[in-house]
C-alpha cells in the first residue's frame, strides 16, 4: 500500500493533468466552479487552496484578484501549477495541508480544499482538526469550501470498476475496495509504449466521509453550511464562519 504522497509521486502525479482532461479543459472547469461559487472576495484577498494540485482552483482564483497560497505534497503538481500560473499572485508551498496555519501572513477570506482532497486525510480526527483550524484562522464571515466524493454508501460488484479516462495512449481505471471507515483506491493504468502496452498499478487509502459527518463537524465549529452539487458527482459544502 502506498502513502498518499507516494501514490501521487510515482503514479498519479505524472498523469494527473491528462486525467483531468488537459490544461485547457481542466482550468475551464475549475474557472466555471469558481465563477459559480461567486465568492465575495475583495481585490488582493488572501485565499488558501489546500491540496491545490496543478492549480485547477488556485489559478482561476488568482485570475479573479485573490492572492493564493497553494499547498500540496506533490512537487511535480506544484511545478505544473507554477508553469500554468505564470505571473499570477500564487505562492506554491510544498507541505502537508494540515500545516497550513504556519503559512498564514494575514487572516484568509477563504480556505478551499477541493476535488476530493479532504478524503486523503489519514483519519476523521484530522478532518475535524482541519475544520477547527480553518474556523480559527478565517476572517469573520470567511468561507471554508470543500468538495469530495461521498464514499459512505459502498458501490458493489462491477460498479466498483470506474473508467476514469482513456485515449489512444492511456487507459486509467479505478477499482474501489471498501473497508468499514476507509476505501482502498486501486488506480490501474495501461500505457502505450514503443514496446507495446504497459500496466502500472498502485493503491492507497481514502476516508469514507459522509456529507452529514462533515456538516456536523462544520456546524459544531460555528459555521453556517450550504450543501451543493460539485463537479463530476462530488458533494460541495460551502461553510461560512459567523
Ligand atoms: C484529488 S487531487 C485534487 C487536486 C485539486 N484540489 C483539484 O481539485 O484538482 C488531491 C491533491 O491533494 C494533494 N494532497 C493529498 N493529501 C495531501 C496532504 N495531506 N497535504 C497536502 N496535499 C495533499 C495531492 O498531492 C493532490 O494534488
Amino acid at each position: 500500500m502506498s502513502t498518499v504522497a507516494e501514490h501521487y509521486a510515482k503514479h498519479l502525479g505524472p498523469i494527473y493533468l491528462w486525467m483531468a482532461g488537459g490544461p485547457e479543459a481542466a482550468l475551464q472547469a475549475g474557472g466555471a466552479e469558481i465563477a459559480a461559487l461567486n465568492l465575495p472576495l475583495a481585490e488582493g484577498a488572501a485565499v488558501f487552496d489546500l491540496g491545490a494540485g496543478f492549480g485547477m482552483h488556485s489559478i482561476p482564483l488568482a485570475r479573479r484578484g485573490a492572492r493564493v497560497t497553494a499547498i500540496d505534497t506533490s512537487v511535480e503538481l506544484l511545478h505544473t501549477l507554477a508553469e500554468l500560473g505564470g505571473n499570477l499572485p500564487i505562492t506554491p508551498v510544498n507541505d502537508d495541508l494540515l500545516a497550513f496555519q504556519s503559512y498564514i501572513m494575514e487572516a484568509p477570506s477563504a480556505i478551499l480544499c477541493m476535488g476530493d482532497t479532504i478524503t486523503h486525510l489519514p483519519e476523521f480526527g484530522a478532518v475535524d482538526s482541519l475544520i477547527a483550524s480553518a474556523a480559527a484562522a478565517l476572517l469573520p464571515g470567511g468561507l471554508f469550501i470543500t468538495s469530495f466524493r461521498d464514499y459512505s454508501v459502498p458501490l458493489v460488484g462491477d460498479q466498483r470498476f470506474i473508467p476514469v479516462r482513456s485515449d489512444d495512449t492511456r487507459i486509467l481505471t479505478c477499482f474501489l475496495e471498501y473497508e468499514p471507515k476507509t476505501v482502498i483506491v486501486h488506480d490501474i493504468l495501461h500505457q502505450r509504449t514503443s514496446e507495446g502496452w504497459q500496466t502500472l498499478v498502485s493503491h492507497y487509502r481514502k476516508l469514507r466521509l459522509s456529507p452529514e459527518q462533515l456538516i456536523a463537524s462544520l456546524k459544531s465549529n460555528g459555521f453556517n453550511v450550504r450543501r451543493e452539487a460539485g463537479l463530476r458527482g462530488m458533494v460541495r459544502l460551502v461553510a461560512q464562519s459567523v
